[in-house]
């Protein structure tokens, strides 16, 4: 019998997702422990593991690399790669919003927007090039992206929103949902076919638990 392979998105992910599989009966006893093996297993299911960035994840899972990922649903609409979306597992919710000055609520149609500052470039040119007929330079930054309009880079952003703290604290405000965030299982399409009962079986040690 051949290893079922995890990819686990690293960093606010991490830690519930582990959570979830040992809910499942996958024992994450190597998983957690603090080692730089690159790729961790549970012998006894035959089930691997492996930490990846979280772009990275629907990229392994995509080529068969990995047969599962655990990442959110921010990164799967931003790298629109082709794999079966199984299951919603309900953490890390937030929201993939428009965002900017308080001048500018509720004249998101009339004024013009000419630079939008994201971590999600291909997110925001979908949402403006559906939304606005004029053409906005997409500027791709790396983290904290509230800081765009408020030294002037751009005059909004395309951004998660949690709390809704970083806006607030910054004098900025939501302007426009683009959609739900939360975090996702997803599978190889292969895998899905190859491994169908094993992981069918796991999908529901998972679901079981939402
Ligand atoms: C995320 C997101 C916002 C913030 C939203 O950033 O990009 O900046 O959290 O959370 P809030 O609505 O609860 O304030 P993250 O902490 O991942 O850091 P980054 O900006 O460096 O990516």
């Amino acid at each position: 019998m051949r290893y079922i392979t995890f990819a686990l998105s690293k960093g606010r992910l991490t830690e519930l997702s582990i959570e979830l599989l040992e809910g499942a009966g996958i024992d994450c006893t190597e998983l957690k422990e603090d080692s730089r093996k690159l790729i961790l297993s549970d012998d006894k299911n035959k089930i691997r593991f492996f930490l990846a960035k979280p772009a990275d994840v629907p990229v392994y899972v995509e080529y068969g690399a990995a047969d599962i990922g655990i990442v959110g649903k921010d990164t799967l609409i931003e790298e629109g790669r082709d794999l079966y979306e199984v299951l919603d597992l309900g953490f890390a919710r937030c929201r993939m919003c428009v965002a900017g000055p308080k001048e500018l609520e509720g004249k998101m149609d009339s004024v013009s927007i000419t630079r939008v500052a994201t971590k999600y470039p291909e997110v925001a040119r979908t949402y403006f090039r559906h939304k606005r007929r004029e053409s906005v330079e997409i500027i791709k930054l790396s983290g904290s992206v509230e800081l765009a309009p408020l030294v002037g880079l751009s005059e909004v952003i395309v951004d998660l929103v949690e709390t809704g703290r970083t806006l607030k604290e910054n004098g900025l405000v939501v302007l426009d949902t683009i959609s739900e965030i939360s975090a996702r299982m997803v599978v190889n399409r292969v895998s899905m076919k190859m491994e169908n009962q094993r992981i069918t079986k796991i999908i529901e040690g998972i679901r079981k638990q939402l």
